[in-house]
């Protein structure tokens, strides 16, 4: 039996976690997969109930589930309370509490979907990047931080970016295994020219290679790395840098394939445990209106399937359902183009579950 953690979050969290729910209990049922689901709470609707973002009952229910799905969390309503209580600290304190340091955010091109992407088909046809992104440590959770007063009555803010050996070095194995089963070529992101923190990284991420000598390693600077990301992205097949270079560099890899709609992502810890969630946000400016693509959202259920579960064969019927449906030109308003029609968030949901329908009978 597997226990499943669904956390719909805030805002357009709900939304594509519906369609997610279905998807998984349609399989479940045809596939005899022997999942259980449950619900809880995280972000800004855990706060509304208990006052905290990550109360002790969801950590609960996360610590006795073998995977868990996650919509998003956030929203202006919380915008103004009290730092440590607001929904993106549920987020990072769910990722430290279960130690998913590593984040794994692929960004693949559907070819139906080249024309939605904003670079040029020919630069992003036949994209597939993988980013691994440590996601426990770095200036996310480094110590000392705050906004402190000075003697002369000025506030000031900082934040600590701190990597120990321990922590670069379990990254970087988990990038050249994953690059072991890719293209076989890992570029690590860092700013070793100006940040010691980095400098480090650099020298632990170039001994990990020595271990996988079927892997090439190549360093790149973080701002190269941005440019080089929209200037001819399909150079990369894994990345794998820090927290919050990762944080940046995903959301631009996000954009070649179309849009952060359609990007999925896992967090895992040392034994394959993982969070899986759309790395798009919880969109207040689009909930409740059935704008929102939920196809990251089913993709990070394949993901789950598949990483946490063993359960590849699901996995790979949901990714080709997603496939088929936008070959047939479905488009959810993120990927349609200027005046066509497109379709809602629920339409969506029902297209791959028609399609999976279809591909069982
Ligand atoms: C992400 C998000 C989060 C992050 C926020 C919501 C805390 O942007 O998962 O990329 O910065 O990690
Ligand atoms: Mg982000």
């Amino acid at each position: 039996m597997h226990k499943i953690l669904l956390l719909p979050g805030d805002h357009i969290g709900p939304e594509v976690m519906a369609e997610a729910e279905k998807i998984l209990r349609f399989l479940n049922a045809e596939m005899k997969l022997n999942l259980t689901f449950e619900q809880g709470l995280l972000g800004g609707a855990a706060y509304e109930k208990y006052g905290e973002p990550y109360p002790e009952k969801t950590q609960q229910q996360a610590l006795a589930a073998d995977a868990i799905l996650l919509g998003a969390v956030g929203g202006p309503e919380w915008d103004n309370i009290e730092r440590s209580k607001r929904p993106e600290r549920g987020l990072l304190g769910i990722r430290a509490h279960l130690k998913l340091f590593a984040n794994l955010r692929p960004a693949l091109l559907y070819p139906s979907l080249a024309d939605a992407s904003s670079l040029k088909k020919e630069i992003v046809s036949g994209l597939d990047i993988l980013i691994v992104r440590e996601l426990t440590g770095g200036i996310y959770f480094g110590e000392p931080r705050g906004i402190r007063t000075l003697a002369n009555g000025e506030r000031q803010g900082y934040n600590t970016d701190v990597y120990s050996e321990s922590e670069i070095r379990r990254i970087a194995h988990v990038a050249f295994q994953l690059a072991q089963q890719r293209d076989k070529r890992v570029c690590s992101v860092d700013k070793a020219n100006v940040l010691e923190v980095t400098e480090l990284w650099r020298e632990i991420v170039t001994q990990v290679a020595q271990q996988y000598p079927d892997v090439q390693l190549s360093h790149m600077y973080v701002d190269n790395a941005a440019m080089q990301l929209i200037r001819a992205p399909k150079q990369f097949d894994v990345m794998v840098t820090g927290n919050l270079f990762g944080d940046i560099l995903s959301d631009a890899a996000a954009m070649l394939t179309g849009s952060i709609g359609l990007l999925p992502s896992a967090s895992l810890d040392a034994n394959n445990k993982g969070l899986y969630e759309p790395c798009h946000g919880s969109a207040p400016d689009i909930s409740g209106k059935g704008l929102a693509n939920p196809l990251a959202t089913l993709l990070s259920a394949a993901m789950m399937l598949r990483y946490s579960l063993k359960l590849t064969k699901p996995a790979v019927l949901i990714e080709q359902a997603i496939q088929q449906v936008l070959e047939v030109g479905i488009r959810t308003k993120d990927i349609s183009e200027t005046n066509k029609p497109f379709v809602s968030t629920q339409q969506m949901g029902d297209a791959v579950f028609n399609q999976l329908k279809e591909t069982l009978a």
